[in-house]
């Protein structure tokens, strides 16, 4: 049986919007035309080739959220892989209309995740913080660390309350997004929910792995071809990312023991200690960012701190970009169209990188900061491993 995507929240706060930009090559301005969704649009998202999303974009206003909760409940809740709740942060800078709305959503939210729990207690749990946008840059941080410790307790309680057995022990993890149309970080966001519906994804990584040792790349990314939705990245063994490079058993941490990828209460990521301590390195101690997906048991680790400047969000930059390039390609007359998008070069003064598709769902992007490494060789080893990767 497939099991669904189920996008909820309230009206306004953004789904159909993110829907359409990842899935239905929308610009964020063209958002503002769309209209209220009616009841639920169920769509088919083909990903990958044959992954198939049965994606559930439910209609926000206050009598079908009702509904979903009341007389739908069993059809809405079961077989679901993933909930993303999607809150609105319209009045987040405080207000009396901007607190009745969170609350109004909180209560939305526990209802939901009660529902969850009835009919797919082992669905995955993502909240997006939308509209980041509209929070002013200095207060972003506060609004979004006080907002994902209020998610985190209503869903301990939830769990709790429910006595689900796994969600009580684990505290029940929430994943927690700041995102905002009108940037990457909506890309961050559904790339790492899809990445949980990949079967296989460490397969993917490892194969990528010995690519970028051939190739001693510091840093190769797979993109889903329509979305350009990050699905793995991996760094070479030997060659340095762009930051710095760190085996992860060259770093102990204090109390001893193995370093796990883990959220802090206030939803910040970074590799953790057992005690749920900061991983130093000699770049100094902090927030610390995997550039290889966390679920994957790859040996090497590569990352950097916010310190050094390092931007955990520079693949989903990317995204961003060729999406719109993507677009503006096609939006050239008739004839310049034929040649459309195929590959992009690029030099830096510090780093080349290569982005070509790979087999017919994806594409590669290479990044090298060898300059004795010939840009024709990664060409070839790129077209090399064609067959290798469909
Ligand atoms: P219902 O279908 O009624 O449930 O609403 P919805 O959640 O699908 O909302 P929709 O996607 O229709 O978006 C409502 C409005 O919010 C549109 O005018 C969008 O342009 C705007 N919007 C969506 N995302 C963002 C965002 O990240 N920032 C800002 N500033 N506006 C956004």
């Amino acid at each position: 049986m497939k099991r669904k995507v189920l996008l909820m929240g309230q009206s306004g706060c953004g789904k159909t919007s993110m829907r359409s930009l990842i899935f239905s090559s929308y610009r964020a301005a063209d958002t503002r035309r769309l209209g209220s969704t009616l009841d639920v649009e169920h769509s088919h998202v083909r990903f990958l080739g044959n992954l198939v999303l049965n994606l559930w974009d439910c209609g926000g206003q206050q009598s079908y959220m009702d509904s979903y909760l009341d007389k739908q409940r069993s059809q809405v809740f079961s077989t679901v892989g993933v909930l993303i709740y999607v809150f609105d942060l319209v009045g987040a800078e405080g207000g009396e209309e901007g607190i009745e709305e969170w609350e109004r959503d909180l209560r939305y939210y526990k209802d939901c995740i009660s529902a969850l729990y009835q009919y797919s207690p082992d669905a995955q749990v993502f909240c997006l913080l939308h509209k980041m946008d509209l929070v002013d840059k200095s207060r972003r941080a506060a609004v979004y660390s006080s907002r994902v410790k209020e998610l985190r307790r209503k869903s301990r309680e939830v769990a709790q309350a429910a006595a689900n057995a796994r969600a009580a022990a684990d505290g029940f993890r929430v994943h927690c997004f700041a995102t905002s149309i009108w940037d990457e970080s909506l890309y961050r966001a559904w790339s790492r929910i899809v990445q949980t519906q990949i079967p296989a994804l460490g397969v993917l990584e490892r194969h990528l792995q010995q690519l970028a040792d051939t190739c001693s790349a510091s840093e190769v990314v797979v993109f889903e071809r329509t979305t350009f939705l990050v699905i793995a990245k991996t760094a070479s063994s030997s060659a340095a990312p762009l930051s710095s490079s760190f085996n992860k058993d060259s770093i102990q941490p204090s109390s001893g023991g193995r370093y796990i990828y883990d959220e802090d209460e206030e939803g910040l990521e970074g590799f953790r200690d057992t005690q749920g301590r900061v991983a130093s390195t000699p770049l100094g101690s902090g927030f610390i960012t995997s550039s290889t997906h966390p679920a994957a048991h790859s040996e090497t680790v590569a990352f950097g701190t916010r310190a050094a400047g390092l931007d955990p969000e520079r693949f989903e930059k990317v995204s961003e970009l060729i999406k719109n390039f993507k677009l503006s390609c096609q939006k050239l007359p008739a004839k310049s169209s034929q040649c459309e998008f195929q590959a992009v070069e690029l030099k830096a003064p510090n780093f080349s990188a290569y982005i070509d598709s790979l087999t017919s769902n994806t594409y590669i992007m290479l990044l090298v900061r060898d300059p004795s490494i010939q840009m024709a060789s990664i060409k070839l080893n790129v077209q090399l491993a064609r067959d290798h990767f469909e």
